[in-house]
């Protein structure tokens, strides 16, 4: 790695947010590892400028540990940690088998936790940052994305935790909420509109889905966007604690102001909406 450049560990960069972020980091100063699961994605990233390569699975210990070692014994300061790497479940949660909540919360709380505590002691060396990828669905949840808000929920409690408890490390801790971006999550999600189950809850969760999949990838957000944010929350003396993402955060403000019951009556009004159209 570079030597005067500050290296910043990424999971997932495979594709989406995490590509975009190695790539941008890179190219503003930064030398990155770049977390990926499969040879191919690997040999793309060694032809990206200051961007090296690691095997690492968030639900993996091993490959983790081999990635904690292989940086340590490159005697590199590690400066940064993005724990990007993310998937989402979906679905009506009465129809969803507890084996998808648990591959949720695998990946989305307990792979950043395995992946955090590994390489805090390098971090605290530095008195490094660590960023978290969360989300809006990280403090607003939304019918038939139980799973995925639930992990994000979970995300944000954890994080404040730990941001309050590295106060004592001298360390900062920031948690990045976009909303909307177009990435390959979303074709990702198509594969869990075409389950079995049928339920009472089946035609809303599917034209939801739908919806959500098709604005996703049409009006999504670049991901650089969201690469900017971390880059500023990586370089700012005094970073925000939270940075939410979006074209217009009116709709989230409001959701944070509206009575719950009002925010209730709305969806129960979109329902009534699918219903007119079934
Ligand atoms: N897209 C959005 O609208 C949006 C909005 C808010 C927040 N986010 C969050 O942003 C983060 C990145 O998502 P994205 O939209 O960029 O999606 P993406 O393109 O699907 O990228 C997800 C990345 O996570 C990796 N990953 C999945 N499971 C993993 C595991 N077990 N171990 C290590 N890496 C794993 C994937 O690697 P493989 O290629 O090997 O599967 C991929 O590199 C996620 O945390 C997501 O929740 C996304």
């Amino acid at each position: 790695m570079n030597g005067n450049r500050k290296t910043i560990l990424i999971t997932g960069a495979s594709s989406g947010i995490g590509r975009a972020t190695a790539e941008y980091l890179s190219h503003h100063g930064f030398s990155v590892y770049g977390g990926v699961r499969d040879e191919k994605d690997f040999q793309e990233l060694v032809n990206v400028p200051n961007v090296s390569p690691i095997y690492l699975d968030v639900t993996i210990e091993k490959t983790i540990q081999d990635a904690f070692h292989h940086i340590k014994e490159q005697n590199t300061e590690l400066y940064g940690l993005v724990n990007n790497a993310g998937i989402a479940r979906a679905g009506p949660l009465m129809d969803l088998p507890i084996q998808d909540l648990r591959e949720q919360f695998e990946v989305n709380l307990f792979g950043i936790h395995r992946v955090t505590k590994s390489f805090f002691p390098l971090l605290k060396k530095s008195k490094g940052r660590i960023i978290m990828i969360s989300s809006d669905s990280g403090f607003f949840a939304t019918p038939f994305f139980g799973p995925y808000c639930a992990s994000k929920f979970a995300l944000e409690g954890y994080s404040d935790s730990l941001r309050r408890e590295l106060l004592l490390c001298d360390m900062k801790l920031v948690l990045i909420q976009p909303g909307r971006v177009a990435t390959p999550i979303w074709d990702k999600g198509k594969e869990l509109l075409k389950r079995e189950i049928q339920s009472i809850f089946t035609p809303y969760a599917k034209k939801l889905g739908e919806y959500a999949i098709e604005k996703g990838k049409s009006e999504g957000l670049n991901p650089k966007e969201v690469s900017r944010v971390i880059y500023k929350a990586l370089t700012k003396k005094n970073p925000k604690l939270r940075y939410l993402i979006a074209p217009s955060t009116l709709k989230y403000r409001l959701i944070k102001i509206l009575p719950e019951r009002w925010v209730d009556k709305l969806v129960s009004k979109e329902f009534k909406e699918i219903e007119e159209n079934l």
